[in-house]
């Protein structure tokens, strides 16, 4: 099975593009809605959840750990790739790669939670391979439990929305990468408000297409994963709330379970 993990329901928008993108694919999925948001915790906080989390999926049957949190990318990748000899994807690579190899590319907006925008890892990771390229970060807290809450098309969410993005309208950027799982569920929003014509780059998709690379190039690892469509959702507290929004934001019927670390 392949496990992927996020702080709430973000992490889901990575589920529906692993779902489509590698139909049939038998996947295991852990939210931690008791403990979310992890973007404004600590990064030895979030490394703590991180490593629990994984031990868990592993242990109900995951072979990969995809990690569909930038924020949880950002601090415990190298604390989960020391620990579990799993292959561990993470969710800022995939996304900063699509700008490094994007001739066009001149001037980003990054948008993330605070604890991706502090560790400056978007930035670093464009910069090492394209200097000269020009990184803007913007930290926006209150988009995660704003999606949490379901509040996605409420004029206060577009107005929140508005006010983060206005500096990096500014600046004229070309393209914006959403460095956050939840976000890709603002995507009309965030388009509308940043400019229809400023490209954006969503880090669900871009894991999404990073695994289906992986698997075509690592057969021993392709052929340890079962593919019997079967998809499980678990959640670290549940409510009907949370249903209607996994569902959302899924697009199909879901069944969420309830387990406690
Ligand atoms: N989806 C998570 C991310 O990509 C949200 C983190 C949080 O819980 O604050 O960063």
């Amino acid at each position: 099975m392949i496990g992927i993990f996020d702080s709430g329901l973000g992490g889901l928008t990575v589920v529906r593009e692993v779902m489509a993108q590698l139909p049939g694919y038998d996947l295991i999925y852990f939210g931690d809605t008791a403990r979310t948001p992890y973007g404004s915790k600590s990064p030895a906080t979030v490394i703590q959840y991180a490593v629990q989390i994984a031990e868990w999926l592993l242990a109900n049957g995951a072979r990969v750990i995809v990690t569909a949190c930038n924020t949880a990318s950002s601090v415990a990748t190298e604390a989960l790739r020391q620990r579990f000899q799993v292959p561990v994807f993470e969710v800022v690579s995939p996304a900063a790669r699509l700008v490094i190899r994007n001739p066009r590319i001149r001037s980003v907006g990054v948008i993330g939670t605070r604890a991706t925008i502090n560790s400056g890892v978007y930035k670093k990771m464009i910069k090492a391979e394209r200097p000269e390229i020009k990184v803007y970060s913007r930290a926006c807290p209150l988009l995660v439990p704003l999606v949490e809450e379901g509040w996605l098309k409420k004029p206060e969410t577009k107005r929140i929305v508005k006010k983060y993005l206005y500096p990096l309208r500014l600046k004229q950027i070309d393209t914006l990468i959403l460095g956050c799982t939840h976000y890709p569920i603002l995507k009309d929003i965030i388009q509308i408000k940043i400019g229809k014509r400023i490209r954006i780059i969503d880090s669900s998709q871009a894991i999404a297409e990073a695994i289906k690379n992986f698997l075509r190039d690592h057969p021993e690892t392709e052929e340890m994963l079962s593919r019997n469509s079967d998809h499980r959702i678990y959640v670290s507290d549940i409510t009907e709330h949370f249903k209607e929004i996994a569902q959302d934001i899924l697009r199909i019927p879901v069944r969420l379970e309830h387990v406690r670390l």
